[in-house]
């Protein structure tokens, strides 16, 4: 059981320096079996295989509409998992109320709007603050490793430094959705960002739509400690099967991380 904050002892130092922790996203394997109702393929049956495979975590998104995980769910693996449960949600009172009743390791704050497919920006921390400061004060009380989910930009980066946000997590969306010099600036960003967050004293995660393709450089960058990756690689699963997904996944985060760093 070690989903609770309290329950985990976090990596030393020097772990932290050499390995870059790989949280995979689950939703996807819920959103498959609610395409049938019923029970199968199982989110924390797919849970376990991915720690198996290597990855550091598990992150589960609970959404207002409940179009993937179910609050069932959240509760399995909250009792089941065996490695930090990092729990992706809007900071509404509802979801709040779930995340102080289940105190997963941590929980990342995301903007949510009904209409859209995917996570589709980050946090307005600059122009949200004062009620964005609340959840992370009650959450961090509770146990919870708290992270906002930010655009690679000064202000979001300040913002989230000025609540006292201990973790940010930077939107790697629009880095993969583009390409040639569009998608160097964005990488350059995105490295920015992870430098200024390590100035303010805050912890760098970073994630979505991260491919075998576009993980390298991010993984590349010294600053970033944990890369939580999702849809990717349950549509991979459908070819090679989850644990090669992961492991290979696992493998070019590893050895870009090690170039980098030789
Ligand atoms: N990080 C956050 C905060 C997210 O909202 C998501 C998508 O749920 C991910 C990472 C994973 O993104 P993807 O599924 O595109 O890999």
């Amino acid at each position: 059981m070690f989903a609770r904050a309290r329950q985990w002892a976090p990596p030393g130092h020097d772990d932290m320096a050499r390995r870059l922790r790989l949280g995979v996203n689950i939703d996807h394997v819920a959103t498959i079996r609610n395409a049938r109702g019923g029970r199968f393929p199982d989110p924390v049956r797919a849970a376990r295989l991915a720690v198996q495979a290597g990855a550091d975590g598990i992150t589960a998104h609970l959404r207002e509409d409940r179009r993937h995980i179910s609050d069932d769910d959240i509760s399995r693996l909250s009792r089941e998992l065996e490695v930090p449960l990092n729990l992706e949600m809007a900071a509404t009172p509802e979801m709040l109320a779930i995340a102080l009743r289940h105190r997963p390791h941590a929980v990342c704050l995301v903007p949510e709007k009904r209409q859209e497919l995917t996570t589709e920006g980050g946090l307005d921390v600059a122009g949200a603050g004062a009620h964005l400061r609340r959840y992370v004060e009650q959450l961090t009380a509770a146990g919870c490793r708290v992270s906002l989910f930010v655009d690679p930009t000064p202000t979001q980066l300040d913002a989230a430094g000025a609540i006292g946000a201990p973790v940010v997590e930077i939107h790697t969306g629009t880095y993969c959705d583009s390409a040639g010099a569009t998608r160097e600036r964005e990488l350059a960003r995105i490295a920015a960002a992870a430098a200024r967050a390590e100035g303010l004293g805050i912890e760098c995660h970073a994630g979505h739509g991260l491919t075998y393709e576009t993980v390298a450089p991010v993984a590349a960058i010294p600053t970033i400690v944990e890369l939580n990756i999702g849809h990717f690689l349950i549509g991979e699963a459908i070819f090679s099967g989850l644990d090669s997904a992961i492991r290979r996944m696992r493998a070019a985060m590893d050895q870009a991380r090690a170039q980098a760093s030789a």
